[in-house]
């Protein structure tokens, strides 16, 4: 588990509580999932590569860094579209890349929709940003595409894990860091998480 990371940051379990709340509407909701992606970005990026770089201050030279990685941003469609805003925020020069599954839903197998990434990778570093891993099935789906794409250094940023999809995931791709806001109870017999909060598409997007 110890690809697993479980943010304790209080503004992250303070706007967590704030979005599982069936009362927060579709307009709060948005903002919330932006700002915890940016929240949980700060925390994933931690292992970013820098290399030297020297600036003129007004007052001489200062050594610095430059971040280095080419990365590039795979939102999961639909509901990982609302996750783009807050981590562009913090890195605006990422590439976005859409990749468009749909779980169906009485195998909860995903099916894939939209793909158009070209064929030699662009970036070095992936971020998958979906809000929700259930049964696993769509971030392996899309964490596979990834892989057959060429890019090795991929990460997971979601904001609530079910316990089986952790399961899943570690297994199918133990190289992949996973960065949550919370690991739920468990999935229903619907394959939604409890306690979870819901349809984060529907939430987001007021369908
Ligand atoms: C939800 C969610 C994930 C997926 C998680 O998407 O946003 O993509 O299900 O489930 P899994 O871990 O069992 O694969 P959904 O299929 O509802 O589509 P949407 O984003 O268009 O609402």
């Amino acid at each position: 588990m110890s690809q697993v990371h479980i943010s304790q940051h209080p503004l992250v379990l303070h706007k967590l509580t704030v979005l599982r709340d069936a009362t927060t509407d579709h307009r709060a909701f948005r903002e919330l999932v932006r700002e915890l992606a940016l929240l949980l970005c700060y925390e994933a990026t931690q292992d970013l590569q820098l290399s030297p770089k020297t600036v003129m201050t007004p007052m001489g030279e200062a050594e610095g860094h430059k971040a280095e990685d080419k990365i590039g941003l795979v939102p999961v469609l639909r509901a990982g579209l609302g996750l783009v805003e807050g981590v562009m925020e913090l890195l605006p020069s990422v590439q976005v890349w859409h990749i468009g599954l749909y779980r169906d839903e009485k195998t909860l197998r995903p099916v894939q929709y939209y793909n158009r990434l070209p064929t030699e990778p662009t970036v070095n570093v992936c971020l998958v940003l979906d809000p929700m891993l259930a049964t696993g099935g769509s971030a392996v789906a899309t964490i596979d595409i990834l892989k057959k794409w060429g890019v090795t250094k991929i990460k997971y940023l979601g904001l609530i894990a079910a316990p089986e999809g952790v399961e899943r995931l570690t297994t199918a791709h133990p190289d992949v860091p996973i960065h949550v806001a919370a690991v739920d109870e468990r999935l229903n017999e619907i394959g939604f998480i409890v306690p979870g909060l819901g349809d984060a598409g529907d939430r987001q997007f007021g369908t």
